[in-house]
């Protein structure tokens, strides 16, 4: 293999090749998962997912997934691993190509939310209007914040795919201008070391940094302002569990200042244990309307047919997802549909097929069965709507 050209000093040690190799090999799945999920608004990368449609019931490639839970493992490694990166060009697959494309319409997602301005210079008042009281240092659970990242897309956005972290430098461009994901690996210095996690739940609620930077909206904390307090809390910690990664971004260049945002309502303390309340929150911050939700022109969402279908690229069409019996999943028992989420297999016993069968691959079959059921019953109870995504 390669690694022996370029790191001869390795080729002795070939046990140590090989348990390195091992570890490449988690980690490579690691990126896969982590890496891949989040960009649901322009599934570019659909085709290729189409192949591996089957995969989303039992095969490797899902049963692997949860790899993503090694992280620390591969972690400790990654200095090793990112040097047989080189190597070995480990691919992790689309998601540096799908951010390039990532501009348009998440960001505009978010216009319902623009409201207040002054309040949100402090960023400690918006913080203790989240009910961040007894956050101490380490409050966040970082098990649980893995999985709710990964739920949400990984944070794809910000995987290096040079340096194999997610230590940030891929470029955004839309009408606000250009900006650069930034290093959210905990490097003191050009990462996020510094921050709190406190800072990192307000970041994701409200889309302001520590030193009171307005984020533009390519970053989806609209949708993420539907995430819990405690869970952003264990997202940070999920993050600060990351090896540290050396990588300065440039600095952005924006038209024009974006828009402050007030998260309404405020994200609650926990997760709401309610099974539709639940299956709400989840749908918003895994952001299925990325995808089903057709777009005005403006690139907002058109919410008179949320969750309706929606043309997607590459020909793609998402399904009707509202309870409608003659275009959507009226028909579907609550188990079904959480059966299929996890699994991507339909009632009728077929499968998934595109960009959700790669969703569900990269994330959704991670949901707990407890939230799977808690998405079904939350889409059972939104409004039918009776309209035909493949008649536009
Ligand atoms: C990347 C785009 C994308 C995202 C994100 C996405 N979906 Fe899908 N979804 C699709 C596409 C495309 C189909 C049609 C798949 C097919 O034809 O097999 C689909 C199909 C489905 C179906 C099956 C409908 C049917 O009639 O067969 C359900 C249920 C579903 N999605 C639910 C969800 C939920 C819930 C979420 C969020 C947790 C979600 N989807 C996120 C693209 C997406």
């Amino acid at each position: 293999m390669h690694l022996m050209q370029y790191r001869p000093d390795l080729v002795h040690k070939g046990t140590r090749v090989a348990f390195l190799c091992s570890l490449l090999v988690i980690f490579t799945l690691l990126l896969a998962a982590c890496g891949g999920g989040g960009e649901e608004p322009q599934p570019t990368e659909a085709p290729p997912a189409a192949t591996e449609a089957p995969a989303a019931t039992d095969t490797p490639a899902a049963t692997e997934a949860p790899a993503a839970t090694e992280t620390p493992a591969a972690g400790e490694e990654i200095t090793e691993t990112a040097e047989m990166t080189e190597t070995e060009a480990v691919s992790p697959t689309e998601e540096v190509t799908a951010t390039e494309e990532m501009t348009s319409t998440e960001e505009m997602t978010g216009t319902e939310g623009m409201t207040g301005t002054e309040e949100m210079t402090s960023t400690e008042e918006v913080t203790s209007t989240e009910g961040v009281t007894e956050a101490a240092a380490g409050a966040g659970d970082a098990a649980n914040g893995e999985y709710i990242a990964t739920l949400t897309g990984g944070c794809g956005c910000h995987f290096n795919r040079d340096l194999g972290a997610l230590a940030g430098g891929n470029k955004f461009e839309g009408p606000y201008g250009v900006v650069y994901a930034p290093n959210i690996t905990p490097d003191p210095e050009t990462g996020i070391g510094n921050w709190s996690e406190e800072d990192v739940a307000h970041v994701l609620h409200t889309g302001v940094t520590p030193d009171g930077t307005q984020l533009v909206r390519a970053m989806p904390y609209v949708a993420f302002s539907a995430m819990s307090n405690q869970e952003a809390l264990d997202v940070a910690a999920y993050l600060f569990s990351l090896e540290p990664v050396a990588n300065q971004v440039e600095a952005r260049a924006v038209t024009t200042e974006p828009e402050p945002f007030t998260p309404d309502p405020a994200p609650p303390a926990e997760a709401p244990t309610d099974p539709v309340a639940r299956g709400q929150e989840l749908v918003t911050i895994a952001r299925c309307g990325g995808c089903h939700t057709p777009t005005n022109e403006d690139g907002t969402p058109n919410m008179d047919l949320y969750l309706a279908g929606a043309p997607l690229q590459e020909d793609e069409i998402s399904a009707n997802i509202t309870p409608s019996e003659e275009f959507g999943i009226g028909s579907w028992s609550e188990e079904e549909i959480a059966h299929y989420l996890q699994t991507g297999e339909r009632p009728d016993g077929s499968l998934a097929q595109g960009s959700m069968a790669q969703q569900i691959e990269r994330r959704f079959h991670l949901l707990t069965d407890t939230d799977a059921a808690a998405v079904a019953a939350y889409l059972k109870s939104i409004p039918a709507i009776e309209h035909d995504p493949y008649a536009d």
